[in-house]
């Protein structure tokens, strides 16, 4: 238990939206994320996976409810907690005017790797994420795939013991997704603790050491795919997901006195 690198204890964010009225994007989410563990957050879209990730990323201040990271809490350490994270969402930018080279150089000196180390932790980002090819072209002139790649390698730059990836695969084409599965399973046998977002199950099933699926905001279920397995019954993730989201989405419509069927 103690050996969480990461926790969340009933992490709410409820967002103000004029048309919508109060959103409740993360209900009471609890997680946790041990050292050398994939912990993969499974959720369709706008299950409340990006908000949760920017919460323990700092990004975002929680409505209520707490998370640490390595034992800092996002609130009171939040320059501590960003220290010892990498995080990648789609917002992650680069600089269009420097190389891949340059940009893994400027992220690892900025988070303080040490810096007679850093040449050659550059030249191991580059090779391990492939970029050789391209390490030495301005960001500005890379494919959008390409620029995917090198946001990613920059936010691991300082390795750090945590490393949130928010749908890191979403525009990687099929090789270039698997090489990266590939990378991120390398980086948990470096003892790393990873939060892993996601909506396409088959990713979830090959790389997660354990599901939490997320929907409405809240965590339905959580457990290694055989504990998911064995609790339904069924043994397609993409059942299990149906049977939780389902589930829960009729409890919502009964709650209104709609009838699912009924439901556009
Ligand atoms: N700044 C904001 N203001 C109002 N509502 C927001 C804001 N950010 C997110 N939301 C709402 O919170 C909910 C969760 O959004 P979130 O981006 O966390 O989902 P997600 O699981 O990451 O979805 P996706 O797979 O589409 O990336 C959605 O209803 C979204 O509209
Ligand atoms: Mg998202």
């Amino acid at each position: 238990m103690n050996d969480d690198l990461v926790r969340t204890e009933s992490l709410t964010k409820v967002f103000y939206d004029e048309s919508r009225g109060e959103v409740m994007a993360a209900n009471a989410v609890d997680i946790a994320c041990a050292a050398g563990e994939i912990l993969g957050l499974l959720g369709a879209n706008g299950a409340g996976k990006t908000t949760t990730l920017r919460m323990l990323s700092t990004v975002l201040r929680p409505t209520s409810g707490n998370a640490w990271v390595m034992g800092h809490e996002v609130r009171d350490a939040p320059e501590r907690v960003r220290e010892n994270l990498g995080f990648y969402s789609a917002s992650t930018a680069l600089y269009p005017k420097i190389t891949p080279r340059e940009t893994l150089r400027f992220f690892a000196t900025v988070n303080r790797y040490p810096a007679r180390k850093v040449e050659a932790r550059v030249d191991d980002l580059i090779r391990r994420f492939r970029l050789e090819a391209y390490a030495d072209t301005r960001v500005e002139r890379l494919s959008s795939g390409m620029k995917q790649k090198v946001s990613i390698a920059r936010t691991v730059a300082h390795d750090p013991p945590v490393l949130i990836f928010d749908e890191p695969t979403v525009a990687l084409d099929v090789l270039n997704a698997i090489e990266l599965r590939q990378i991120i399973a390398e980086l948990r046998a470096e003892g790393k603790a990873i939060l892993f977002s996601t909506h396409i199950m088959s990713e979830a099933e090959k790389l997660c050491d354990r599901i939490a699926i997320l929907h409405g905001g809240r965590i339905l279920a959580t457990g290694t795919l055989n504990e998911l397995r064995e609790g339904t019954g069924l043994h397609y993730l993409e059942d299990i997901f149906v049977h939780f989201a389902g589930v829960r989405d009729e409890a919502e419509a009964e709650v209104q006195n709609v009838t699912p069927g009924s439901r556009a």
